[in-house]
């Protein structure tokens, strides 16, 4: 009965195991689990476009060829989560009507413009070096298909971010131009960075449920601090100053304190007020909408050779 299948779900998460597909789980956990996969899975498929502005015109071919294996990285990413929101019952076509309706969400880091060649580097420090923070410990969810899923998306996350730090470290070692380049890239996108984390730890709704289920590891504060104590040295050795006057490092505590981050930006991004919050949903619909005839050519041609296989 329902009461020992709880209980038999409480000792699993109790017992740090995993919960799969075919497992019972509470209602409220798969839809936790829904939501925020999904939502994953949206951010990667988005994050695809800031960057993807920068394919024809890097300045490179093995530059060019690097952002390519890059970008097609994060669709795959995408992909890999939806087949995790699959294995809960969704149906991936709805996830992306909800995306393209504002009925789901992605991350707010993507709304903003990429106006300069150093924002590929700074994207691939800060933005994929976040995305590391936030997803090491998904790899110990407590759900299984998203925990395998993030333990592949960290291998090529580690290659997105050494290879934008190693951009901008050749940049630094250019020109005065090129360095200007860099350091005003760092001043747009340091402070949306600390806000893909999520709200404040006491204004965050799902934290505290998500941590007793085990599908949160870190609390968004706890993860935000490890991202700037990690981040701080590694703007040391690049060369650049981050644009936080009130940055310290505070010896009893062994962490960088940093400012005030603007919550007001974070709610209008989410919103959909943010710079560019029109543009990547516009073209995510266009996406979805002229490439219509694919999928039900490959959805006529699947279900008449399943026919001919029965
Ligand atoms: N952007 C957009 N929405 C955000 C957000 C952000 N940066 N941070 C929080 N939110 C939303 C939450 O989704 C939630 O709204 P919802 O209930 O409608 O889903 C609301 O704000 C309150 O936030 P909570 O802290 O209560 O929500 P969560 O417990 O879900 O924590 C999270 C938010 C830390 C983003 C968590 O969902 C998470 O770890 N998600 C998986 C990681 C992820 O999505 N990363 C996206 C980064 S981009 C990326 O990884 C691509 C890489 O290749 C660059």
């Amino acid at each position: 009965d329902e009461a020992t299948l709880q209980e038999q779900f409480d000792a699993t998460i109790a017992a740090d195991r995993r919960i799969e597909p075919r497992d019972w789980m509470p209602e409220g956990y798969r839809k936790t689990l829904v939501r925020q996969v999904a939502q994953h899975a949206h951010s990667e498929i988005i994050g695809m476009q800031p960057e993807g502005d920068w394919l024809l015109a890097a300045p490179s071919l093995r530059r060019k060829a690097v952002l390519l294996a890059k970008v097609q990285d994060e669709a795959g990413h995408g992909l890999y989560l939806y087949s995790a929101a699959e294995t809960l019952g969704a149906d991936r076509a709805d996830l992306t009507d909800k995306l393209i309706e504002g009925r789901q969400k992605y991350s707010s880091i993507f709304n903003y413009p990429t106006p300069a060649y150093a924002d590929v580097g700074v994207i691939g420090w800060l933005v994929d070096g976040a995305a590391i923070c936030n997803q090491v410990p998904l790899c110990r969810s407590s759900y299984g298909p998203y925990a395998r899923a993030m333990i592949r998306v960290c291998k090529e996350e580690s290659f997105h971010q050494r290879q934008g730090y190693e951009l901008l470290m050749t940049m630094m070692r250019g020109t005065d131009e090129q360095r200007a380049m860099v350091q005003d890239a760092v001043d747009r996108w340091w402070w949306p960075s600390l806000m893909m984390f999520g709200p404040p730890d006491d204004e965050s709704p799902n934290t505290a449920q998500s941590m007793a289920w085990g599908i949160k590891r870190h609390t968004n504060d706890e993860l935000r601090q490890r991202f700037v104590d990690m981040t701080v040295p590694q703007a040391q050795a690049l060369g650049v100053t981050l644009p936080d006057p009130d940055l310290a490092w505070d010896e009893s505590s062994g962490h960088w304190r940093f400012g005030a981050i603007d919550w007001a930006e974070f709610a209008r991004v989410l919103a959909g007020d943010g710079p560019k919050n029109a543009e990547r949903i516009a073209r995510r619909r266009a996406a979805r909408d002229d490439n219509a005839w694919v999928v039900e050519a490959a959805t006529a041609y699947a279900r008449k050779h399943e026919r001919g296989a029965a």
